[in-house]
């Protein structure tokens, strides 16, 4: 199957690497927002002067050595100053495993902390990221442990795990972002087909939407969108407490449509030289991304 070549296409590290010394290719660009911050800070104005707020994720996986993570926390460091300087309306996504995870999760904590800690005093958010199921639970806790000190933390519940309606349920009173879930997950331990996938994520999103603090609904499927719309309107659910976001360069129009028509709208922004499992992982989730491929390919 497509998707399943192209989620390990994404996990194949010789390959992130490689990616990282050619700068955007193979279409990359229309979904990447550049590969340094001056491109990116310049792509959020862009949006911002549609109405539209962005979170920034200054792209990194595959993180194994302590300099690389290090690194990368200096690098989002450096995201939030720009964005304070720049004052534009922008929050942090960042990914656990490109701050250390994967080599010892006292290291990550700290990063994330300190990361965490920066953006407080400039009174702005941090999600989160959420990735495959074996950083799941460490996430949770860095959150857990972080919302002790902080209030500007969240993360991302994501729809196709069995587990999704207990997680959310205990963590309602965090700033959650729901998606439906871009990792391969096995049948165990995650819903394998697109209409349970669908259905629980509907059922997420009405819940905390009831019942929790604030609900990022990332999609770019226009049925639960409209869903949302109706479910909002009749239960009285203020704007104030929701928000549609998008990723960079997809369904621009469908952005553009709902921040006009006054939902708060956040687009996720990623940017930096580590575009290839990001990139990759679009191509799994939906085949038809592949013509960004193609008009690259054949505009050359
Ligand atoms: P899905 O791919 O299921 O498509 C449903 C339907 O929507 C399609 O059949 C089509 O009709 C329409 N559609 C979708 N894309 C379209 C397009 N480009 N143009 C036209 N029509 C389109 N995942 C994760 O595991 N951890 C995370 O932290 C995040 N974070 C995140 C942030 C944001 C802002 C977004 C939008 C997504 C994520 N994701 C994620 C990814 C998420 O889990 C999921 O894989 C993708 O969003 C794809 O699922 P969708 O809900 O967008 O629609």
């Amino acid at each position: 199957m497509l998707k399943d070549l192209f989620i390990g296409l994404s996990q194949n590290e010789l390959l992130n690497t490689a990616a990282k010394k050619y700068g955007l290719k193979l279409g990359a660009q229309s979904v990447v927002a550049g590969t340094n911050l001056e491109q990116a800070i310049q792509s959020i104005k862009e949006l911002n002067a549609h109405g539209i707020a962005c979170t920034v994720d200054n792209l990194g996986e595959f993180v194994f050595k302590k300099e690389e993570a290090t690194e990368a926390k200096e690098q989002i460091l450096e995201v939030i100053e720009a964005i304070h300087q720049n004052q534009v309306d922008a929050h942090i996504s960042l990914k656990p495993s490109q701050l250390g995870l994967d080599i010892e999760y006292a290291f990550c904590l700290e990063n994330v902390r300190e990361i965490v800690d920066r953006a407080s005093r400039y009174d702005f958010f941090v999600n989160m990221d959420m990735e495959d199921t074996k950083r799941l639970q460490p996430s949770f806790d860095i959150l857990e442990e972080l919302s002790k000190e902080y209030d500007n933390v969240g993360t991302v519940i994501q729809a196709y795990f069995f587990r999704a309606e207990e997680d959310i349920k205990k963590y309602k009173n965090y700033r959650l972002r729901i998606v439906k879930g871009a990792y391969k997950e096995p049948a165990e331990l995650a819903y394998q087909e697109k209409s349970e996938i669908d259905s629980n994520y509907i059922n997420l999103i009405e819940w905390h939407l009831l019942n929790g603090k604030f609900t990022s609904i990332a999609t770019h499927d226009h049925k639960v969108i409209n869903h949302v719309k109706e479910f909002v309107r009749a239960n009285n659910i203020p704007k104030e407490k929701f928000e549609f976001q998008m990723l960079y360069g997809f369904r621009k129009d469908l952005q553009l449509k709902l921040a006009s028509e006054g939902y708060n709208f956040c687009t996720y922004v990623p940017f930096g030289q580590d575009w290839y499992g990001y990139f990759m992982r679009r191509l799994a989730e939906r085949p038809q991304n592949l013509n960004l491929v193609a008009k690259q390919v054949f505009n050359k």
